[in-house]
């Protein structure tokens, strides 16, 4: 048998596919930036046929670099940005509407009209979801109502819809399925049921016709076409629950948090859903074939690594992103200034549309490097709040946090983060959790790897950040900064 397996890692700013060999170790990465559009305030859109061209490059191109062909591959595994809804013609195979991309707030009026009726938590109780523009289903139920004649089509089974997992599983396959963590982001499946749930179609506006049959994250879903001919396709996970998965957080309680564009911390609850007090999200984390389904709660935060990007491309104090470590250096604090990033509203715990990004507490002493101490302490001070929120849902102490993500490479960010959570961070030796999860998936569907302990045997503590300074009383200071970005739109 092969020992390799390739897992395509489709993100919110980039596509990419990593070969990993049988020991979990990176052998080769692929990678292509994806095209941003912004045709409006509060819009963001991907062209689904970039992404799945991409998707298909870099797949080829890892297993090139690798120097394997396709017959030494032993599965392709699929991680993904969730939430981002897809729509394409069944026959043709063609997108009939730019991809809505998981940020975008313009289902912002249907979800006030469907919490009109019921308030925000009117289906958590069946989706573990509060309303909020972020989940996928109200974008689905957008693209039919705008495209003329769509609705009809739908109906008649005619147009597929999807998460990017659906789309580039139905490109490779041929077969319009989606996986179980996938599913569970669209405020369509009834999360006990695993199924997508009447009461919740119906209220959305979404028919069953439309929507893929929802299968676990781990099985072989089928055999790739053309240039991949032959590989399996046998593993799939929202890119968050890949990254708790690559993470080895197979025991209630583990937990991890993934830097990227936004974050999220997503804590393993076992095998019953805990429903969140506190502001979280209820989610599947995971489901092994035919198994009992594991779930998490999340603290899904919309901004941090964004928050970087835009400082870099919006108002230029950076070239890179990765200079923001260097200059936030040469400062010892942020001058008492914070940066609330709330661009697409805020997410976890607060999930409030109405709110808009401030930056408080301006002097004239603030320079450009104590902006960019308060943008990294941004993703800190966020990610304290959804710990908090975690610990009053799950009554779970945290004892130390998993991290991974293109930010953790920012050493003053994660030494920030021990110190503004009074709890150790570990980075582990491979921190491509995300694609190592979705590689694990694969590769436990075709038997590369006969159980869970074999893959925890895998995972390496590379750097730990101990607390040094107990930064409770600036907590305060945020918690007010928050209150101010609240309230700004109508
Ligand atoms: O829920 C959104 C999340 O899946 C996006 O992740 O890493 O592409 O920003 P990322």
């Amino acid at each position: 048998m092969s020992l390799h397996v390739a897992a395509i890692d489709q993100g919110t700013t980039s596509t990419r596919c990593i070969v990993f060999d049988e020991h979990g170790a990176v052998v080769a990465v692929d990678q292509r930036e994806l095209t941003q559009h912004f045709p409006r305030p509060g819009w963001v859109e991907h062209d689904a046929g970039e992404i799945w061209r991409d998707a298909l490059a870099v797949t080829t191109g890892a297993i090139a670099k690798a120097g394997l062909t396709a017959k030494d591959v032993a599965a392709i595994g699929i991680t993904n940005q969730r939430e981002t809804a897809v729509l394409w013609d069944r026959r043709t195979g063609e997108p009939v509407h730019r991809a809505i991309v998981w940020q975008d707030t313009r289902t912002d009026a249907i979800i006030a009209e469907l919490a009109a009726d019921g308030g925000q938590d009117r289906f958590r109780a069946a989706s573990g979801l509060p309303l909020a523009t972020y989940f996928a289903g109200p974008k689905i139920r957008w693209i039919l109502d705008e495209v003329p004649g769509l609705r009809a089509r739908a109906e008649a089974g005619e147009i597929c819809a999807g998460t990017v997992d659906s789309w580039l599983i139905f490109k490779l396959t041929g077969r319009h399925i989606t996986d179980v963590t996938n599913a569970s982001r669209t405020m369509l499946m009834n999360l006990s049921t695993l199924d997508w749930d009447e009461e919740l179609l119906a209220a959305v506006g979404v028919p069953r016709a439309v929507l893929p049959e929802i299968r676990p994250s781990v099985e072989i879903y089928g055999q790739a076409g053309g240039e991949l001919a032959g590989i399996p396709v046998a593993g799939a996970l929202g890119d968050q629950q890949a990254a708790l998965f690559g993470q080895t957080c197979y025991a209630p309680g583990e937990g991890k948090n993934t830097y990227g564009t936004g974050s999220f911390l997503l804590l393993n609850t076992g095998e019953t859903p805990v429903a969140s007090k506190a502001g979280l999200v209820t989610t599947v984390a995971y489901r092994i074939g035919d198994e009992a389904p594991v779930y998490a709660l999340e603290g899904s935060i919309a901004i941090t690594g964004a928050l970087v990007q835009w400082l870099r491309d919006n108002l230029g104090i950076i070239d890179s992103a990765d200079e923001i470590e260097a200059l936030a250096s040469t400062v010892d604090d942020t001058g008492d200034c914070y940066v609330v990033p709330a661009f697409s509203g805020l997410y976890a715990p607060h999930w409030r549309s109405d709110a808009r990004g401030v930056i408080c507490g301006l002097t004239r002493y603030i320079t450009k490097a104590h902006i960019a101490r308060a943008v990294l302490e941004a993703t800190c001070w966020q990610t304290r709040e959804v710990a908090e929120a975690m610990r009053a849902d799950s009554g779970v102490e945290l004892t130390e946090l998993r991290v991974d993500g293109g930010m953790t490479v920012n050493s003053l960010l994660m030494r920030t983060q021990a110190d503004i959570l009074g709890v150790p961070v570990v980075r582990p030796a491979v921190p491509e959790t995300t694609a190592l999860g979705a590689a694990y998936a694969a590769g436990l569907a075709v038997g590369l790897w006969p159980d869970l302990d074999t893959l925890r045997s895998h995972w390496r503590a590379d750097v730990t950040w101990r607390p040094e300074h107990d930064r409770d009383a600036d907590y305060v200071k945020w918690r007010k900064a928050v209150e101010r970005s609240m309230g700004w739109v109508d």
